[in-house]
């Protein structure tokens, strides 16, 4: 493999539009950098679909953005991915800097007054072998309630196809967010409640005002894009692989790919970023 060039692109993914949370954090962070995005929208969402289907996708999507856009780091900006396969990209790739996103359960415990943390997450991270050691770790002080919330990530995507403030998806979003939120159990600062909810999936960023009207105002929402963020930088430092800002002195430019059509990774992007897009389009993947 040649050497990495610092001028190259920062590669991210996700199965679909979550991860867009992670490269907003990114962009923030490293506003020189270029970044390509990939979603893997023809095959969202993965919490539901097995390991073994995960792993192939993820490395598949690896391999890609390393062959076609030469990446210098990759961001695997989704939980149910970086649970599933972080280890086999880390082995299959071992030149290629990497930072994968897991459920924050670590600041959530030493946040938590109550020491009563809920979890939202998909069922591919919950089952796996790391949430399970995560957890363990995180849980001689801090009980967490856990949640897998089957088809939340799918009516996020959905969702954003769709013209607000009627749009059905976000209406399904919301009772899912309920039904979830319900059956983790109270919030509140009261002893026993939880004063402290972790979004476990990357597209649940999305549904932070749905999930903040339902936890009430008190309550601490966390999520990883901006640990992500100075991870990555951190890893590029250490690699002397940050891009010289005065190369990219109005910002690094910024590609979004999926494996679908774009319309929903198009509509996120004019929802969520806040940054131009130099292009969004569709790539045919293995
Ligand atoms: N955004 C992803 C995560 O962080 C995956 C959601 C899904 O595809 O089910 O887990």
């Amino acid at each position: 493999m040649p050497p990495l060039s610092s001028n190259a692109p920062i590669g991210v993914f996700d199965s679909g539009i979550g991860g867009l949370s992670v490269l907003r954090a990114l962009r923030e962070e490293l506003p020189h950098e270029r970044f390509v995005y990939l979603a893997d929208s023809a095959h969202t969402p993965y919490g539901e679909k097995g390991d073994a289907f995960v792993r192939e996708r993820s490395l598949a999507i690896a391999r890609h953005l390393v062959s076609e856009h030469a990446i210098k780091l990759l961001v695997v900006a989704c939980n149910t991915a970086t649970a599933a396969a972080v280890h086999l990209l880390r082995s299959n790739l071992p030149d290629i800097a990497l930072v994968g996103v897991e459920p924050a359960l670590k600041p959530a415990a030493h946040c938590s007054r109550t020491h009563h943390v809920g979890v939202l997450a998909t069922r591919g991270t919950i089952a796996s072998a790391r949430f399970g050691e995560l957890l363990s770790r995180n849980s001689e002080h801090t009980h967490f309630s856990v949640q897998a919330c089957d088809g939340l990530a799918h009516a996020i995507e959905q969702s954003t196809l769709e013209p607000l403030p009627a749009a059905a998806s976000l209406e399904k979003t919301r009772a899912l967010c309920a039904r979830y939120m319900g059956a983790l159990g109270p919030f509140g600062t009261r002893d026993g409640e939880m004063d402290t909810l972790v979004l476990g999936c990357t597209h649940y960023v999305f549904a932070e005002p749905l999930l903040r009207e339902l936890a009430g105002p008190d309550i601490r929402i966390i999520e990883t894009g901006a640990a992500v963020a100075r991870q990555a930088r951190r890893l590029l430092q250490e690699r002397a692989l940050l891009t010289d800002p005065a190369a990219q002195p109005h910002g690094g430019d910024v590609g979004l790919y999926t494996t679908a059509a774009p319309s929903a990774l198009q509509a996120a992007a004019q929802r969520w970023l806040y940054f131009p897009i130099s292009r969004c389009a569709t790539v045919s993947l293995p």
